[in-house]
């Protein structure tokens, strides 16, 4: 029995497997709608049979934005257009969908990563970026604006309006990204927050403003659906944010019904020194689950069916997330399920593509 292929229950959502497709930023949206990239890319991706598919940065507001061209879901015509991605996206997959919501802060107003991915500076048609400190993400940046009390709930109300968009498009979970350098890991972290009111100086006061949101978008999110959350466990930079604090931080929204915690790493710096390898980040994931018990979902260089299963069956974290692993291989948990002697989902108009030597691999499959 394969563990990688059980299912788990967050909160009162129920999983098929431990798969979770990781989100993905695609820079292809207008004005913050999705477009008929979003239906391509999502809808190959929901015939994967993973467990979750959770959609990219989804930025909940326009200053929130990392780049002009990211996914929105800040107002009605945001919400139809993506409305339109999911009704057809349902129509033919029954695969589970969270959608990260997010704020990129200082790291707002940048080129797309295929035209450099520099900063876009206000003057030359960027936008002012906004932060918890007026520091700069890399030295030549423009400065960001230090948020007062007034941003602050703008941006709360923002990431509050965005969840019940989100519950009335029937979306089964919210991931509220707090890792990669964004607004919540700025605050979190000492290297961006440098404030001296009570959202900087000490854990409790960098860890308030994005618990303040936490809060603010499991209140806002139907109660039988989850919320979780995506944290970098370390800024890989001496005297930054850590997996000491990232424990501590997990237990805080533990307490406050967080269903799962995402576990990457990196990007508030950079000055980051990032140990990359096979599964880099899985013992962040191990850690956080020992000490705190909340689901984790482990991330990072997870590229093979027994790699996964391996970390899930040791019991170092309770799911897996891919990324790049998805894009380059869309079918990869029909692969794995293949490789585990396991079931997925596929849709009944792919039923004949089973091999031979899988002939139960397609859960349900009719074959005339
Ligand atoms: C094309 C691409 C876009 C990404 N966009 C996001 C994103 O929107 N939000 C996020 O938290 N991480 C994002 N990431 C990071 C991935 O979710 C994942 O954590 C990382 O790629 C490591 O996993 P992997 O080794 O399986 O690719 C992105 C990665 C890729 C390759």
């Amino acid at each position: 029995m394969s563990t990688l292929f059980s299912p788990i229950a967050l909160g009162s959502l129920t999983l098929k497997n431990r798969i979770v497709i990781a989100p993905m930023c695609q820079y292809s949206a207008e004005e913050g709608e999705a477009t008929a990239w979003h239906m391509m890319h999502l809808g190959h991706l929901a015939l994967s049979g993973a467990g979750l598919m959770i959609l990219e940065a989804t930025a909940v507001e326009p200053e929130g934005r990392i780049s002009a061209q990211d996914l929105g879901l800040w107002s009605d015509r945001t919400e139809t257009a993506l409305a339109q991605v999911l009704q057809a996206v349902r129509k033919h997959s029954p695969i589970r969908i969270g959608i990260q919501l997010s704020h990129a802060g200082r790291k707002a107003s940048v080129h797309v990563p295929w035209q450099g991915g520099h900063s876009i500076p206000a003057a030359e048609g960027g936008w002012r970026t906004c932060a918890p400190s007026p520091l700069p993400h890399a030295e030549q940046d423009d400065t960001p604006q230090e948020l007062d009390a007034a941003g602050l709930k703008r941006i709360r109300d923002g990431f509050v309006s965005a969840a019940q968009r989100a519950a009335r498009l029937g979306i089964d979970a919210v991931e509220v990204h707090a890792a990669h350098g964004y607004l919540l890991h700025q605050f979190l972290s000492p290297l961006s927050n440098r404030r001296n009111d009570a959202y900087g100086g000490s854990l409790e006061n960098r860890m308030r403003f994005p618990l303040e949101v936490f809060d603010a978008v499991r209140a806002a999110f139907p109660a039988d659906r989850p919320v979780g959350i995506r944290v970098s466990a370390t800024d890989w930079v001496e005297g930054g944010w850590d997996l000491e604090q990232t424990v501590a931080f997990a237990h805080e929204v533990k307490k406050r019904g967080a269903a799962f915690i995402d576990v990457s790493s990196g990007g508030v710096s950079p000055h980051q020194k990032i140990a990359l390898g096979p599964g880099y980040q899985v013992h962040f994931a191990e850690r956080i689950k020992a000490e705190t018990g909340i689901p984790t979902i482990a991330v990072g260089l997870i590229t093979e069916a027994e790699q996964a299963e391996e970390i899930l069956a040791s019991g170092r974290a309770d799911m897996v997330a891919l990324a790049r692993a998805m894009l380059y291989d869309p079918r990869w948990p029909w692969h794995a399920a293949a490789k585990l002697g396991a079931q997925v989902d596929a849709p009944p108009q792919y039923w004949r593509s089973q091999p031979r030597e899988f002939k139960d691999l397609f859960a349900g499959a009719k074959l005339g």
